[in-house]
């Protein structure tokens, strides 16, 4: 889907007009589509007079913060790039994938109906997971050779994050431990002001797989979960339970909002927060033709072509 089509619709009018360095290149200003400017502007207005210490993002890891396409080829989802060293239980998984992600993208399935698959997909596939044996070394090796890369731009987010003391929440359905090893594998420096809600795995003391920690988190119970993030962070004995449970009082106090996804169901991440005002950017992959409506109407700001996080940062430096 070509951003020729987009723009020489009646869609024009509405594309974004990001600020250099952005507008000396007129192909990055097209994948960029903004329902409500008049909107984003009153939000973007408020967000400046609150000021910094006012702001958390909280961003979906999979195909949002990482790239659609990595080298001409699909890029890989936590649970997709992870090999559990058996092929037979891998091959289980990928079938399950074939089966089930098509009616995740789908427009066609009603959201109810919807879930009940999603769970069943989450409940089969970490089932697979734990019966086939994994071991702490597999994650190391899958990262290594898995398709994953982040979106162009997330050094920049990053580190302009980290230099205004903006807390970085990434609320995942994905793997927290794999997204954890993809950050320490592909970044240069760790980010303190960054915590992971997700999945996350128990090992024995030997490394191998036992379980997962919780309630599993799948691509439309991410409203449920964003109050779960208000658990503490330690459990009925005072032990650390990771960093699943934190969020909450990570991001205390802080009522505005910067919300990064590129599923519908992103949306509720940010349910968990009392906010006053929520720029949502969608990052729409993939069915644009039938989704490209519905995505202008939830997000505030949505970016196609599997775009960069450009807009992102640029959305911050306005606002500080
Ligand atoms: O980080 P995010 O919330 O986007 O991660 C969820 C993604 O992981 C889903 O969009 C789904 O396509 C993918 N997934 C998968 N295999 C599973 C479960 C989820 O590839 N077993
Ligand atoms: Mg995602």
């Amino acid at each position: 889907y070509r951003a020729r089509s987009i723009t020489s619709s009646k869609m024009d009018q509405q594309t974004l007009n990001v600020k250099s360095p952005n507008i000396a290149n007129p192909s990055r200003i097209s994948n960029i589509v903004v329902g409500n400017l008049d909107e984003l502007a009153k939000k973007k207005a408020a967000i400046r007079a609150a000021g910094m210490s006012s702001l958390q993002v909280i961003a979906d890891f999979d195909m949002t913060l990482t790239k659609y396409m990595v080298e001409g080829r699909r890029g890989q989802s936590t649970h997709a790039l992870l090999s559990q060293g058996s092929t037979d239980y891998d091959r289980k998984r990928q079938e399950l994938f074939d089966i089930y992600y098509p009616m995740e993208i789908s427009p066609n399935i009603p959201v109810e109906e919807k879930t009940k698959l999603m769970e069943t997909w989450w409940g089969k596939s970490h089932g697979l997971l734990v019966e086939g044996g994994l071991n702490i070394e597999n994650i190391r090796q899958s990262v290594e050779k898995g398709t994953v890369g982040f979106r162009e731009g997330i050094a920049d987010l990053f580190e302009i994050l980290d230099g205004e003391g903006v807390p970085l929440l990434i609320f995942s359905a994905g793997l927290a431990d794999i997204i954890e090893e993809i950050l320490r594998q592909k970044l240069h420096r760790t980010f303190p002001n960054i915590r992971v809600v997700s999945n996350r795995m128990n090992f024995d003391k030997d490394g191998n797989l036992t379980g997962f920690i919780g309630k599993t988190i799948h691509v439309l119970n991410k409203n449920e979960h964003a109050l779960e993030m208000a658990a503490p962070l330690h459990d009925e004995e005072g032990h650390s339970v990771g960093s699943n449970g934190n969020g909450s009082s990570f991001i205390k106090g802080r009522k505005n909002v910067i919300l990064l996804g590129d599923h519908l169901g992103d949306l509720g991440m940010s349910d968990g927060v009392a906010y006053d005002n929520r720029i949502s950017v969608g990052f729409l992959n993939e069915n644009v033709e039938n989704w490209l409506d519905t995505y202008r109407r939830a997000f505030d700001i949505v970016v196609l072509n599997d775009g960069t996080l450009d807009c992102v940062v640029e959305l911050i430096q306005e606002l500080r």
